[in-house]
């Protein structure tokens, strides 16, 4: 049994990273925190919540509100133009008759890593403010958390914000320094891994003619929430009918460490630079000497992350 809590902005990967959670045996999702990013904090919880009914869950999961902004600066606007007006590219879910609880993100996180000491599998999908908040508030929280998977970062791709600056960790630079160096157990999974496995409309197709009868609504939500990734990645990158899994690959590789490759680097991430805030700086130097010791994902075996992906809902 495996109890994670999922910090993420829903946003189109961060839902399906959700939806392939709930579809797993023996994950109890504890909560999902939510933090501002692909779009205002206030509105991914309302995508959390609607995506919520559409699974329906054998369990009520609660959903808590977080950041609103990054620690130390104010940073211009959300995603529109890679996850859509409303986050999860536009598609209309019916409104959810359920209301996120009244404790904030960071305390939430707090709050379960005490009851459940050493236990919790803390998966952040976005900025990593409610992470940092939750430090300050418990600086034990380090060695209360079983795991801390992070999407975000790069180390040897060029960034997807900046040349330099993949956008969870552009989005807050200063909580991402202080989580990667406060010993907190990190696994950085960031573009190194998740721009070699991309889901494609052939996958689509497998899973909308394979997928679980139960799995209907969700699977045709999966196939028009990306129709929208899709004209982002080819305008944009020039990647045809297909789309990175940031976020479903850090989900899948806190439950399946072996679909990675990692190396222990010694990293900080930049929060001051003109032209490098967001960037992780690792010691790669034979004798490292600056930063701390954190998990990096540099392989994955990317036909195996995405059968483990497609499985989970035929
Ligand atoms: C990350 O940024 C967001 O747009 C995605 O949801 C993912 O978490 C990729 O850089
Ligand atoms: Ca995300």
């Amino acid at each position: 049994l495996t109890r994670m809590i999922i910090d993420c902005d829903t946003g189109i990967d961060d839902a399906l990273a959700i939806l392939y959670a709930l579809r797993t045996p023996g994950v109890v999702i504890e909560g999902i925190t939510m933090v501002f990013g692909n779009t205002s904090v206030e509105q991914a919880a309302d995508n959390t919540l609607r995506l919520l009914d559409l699974a329906k869950p054998d369990y009520e999961i609660p959903v808590a509100i977080g950041a609103s902004k990054a620690l130390a600066r104010e940073l211009g606007g959300f995603s529109p133009h890679v996850h859509g007006k409303n986050g999860i590219g536009d598609v209309q879910l019916p409104a959810s008759s359920r209301r996120p609880v009244k404790e904030n993100a960071a305390a939430f996180i707090v709050r379960l890593a005490n009851e459940h000491p050493g236990e919790i599998v803390l998966v952040t999908l976005g900025r990593l403010t409610n992470l940092a908040q939750a430090l300050e508030l418990d600086p034990d929280l380090t060695a209360k958390l079983k795991k801390v998977v992070v999407m975000g970062g790069t180390i040897f791709k060029p960034g997807n914000v900046t040349p330099v600056a993949e956008a969870n960790l552009w989005g807050d630079p200063l909580a991402a320094d202080r989580v990667f160096t406060s010993g907190l157990p990190v696994l950085m999974v960031g573009l190194d891994v998740t721009l070699e496995t991309l889901i494609t409309s052939e996958h689509l197709e497998l899973l909308k003619r394979h997928g679980k009868e139960e799995n209907r609504a969700v699977i045709e939500f999966m196939d028009q929430s990306l129709q929208h990734y899709f004209h982002f990645y080819r305008e944009a990158n020039y990647i045809i009918n297909a789309a990175p899994m940031h976020d479903p690959l850090a989900l899948m590789a806190a439950l399946h460490p072996d679909l990675l490759t990692c190396r222990q680097m010694k990293v900080r991430v930049e929060h001051q630079g003109e032209h490098t805030s967001g960037m992780v700086v690792a010691d790669l130097r034979a004798q490292p000497k600056t930063g701390e010791f954190i998990e990096v994902a540099v392989g994955v075996d990317a036909r195996r992350a995405l059968g483990v992906f497609l499985s989970a809902f035929m």
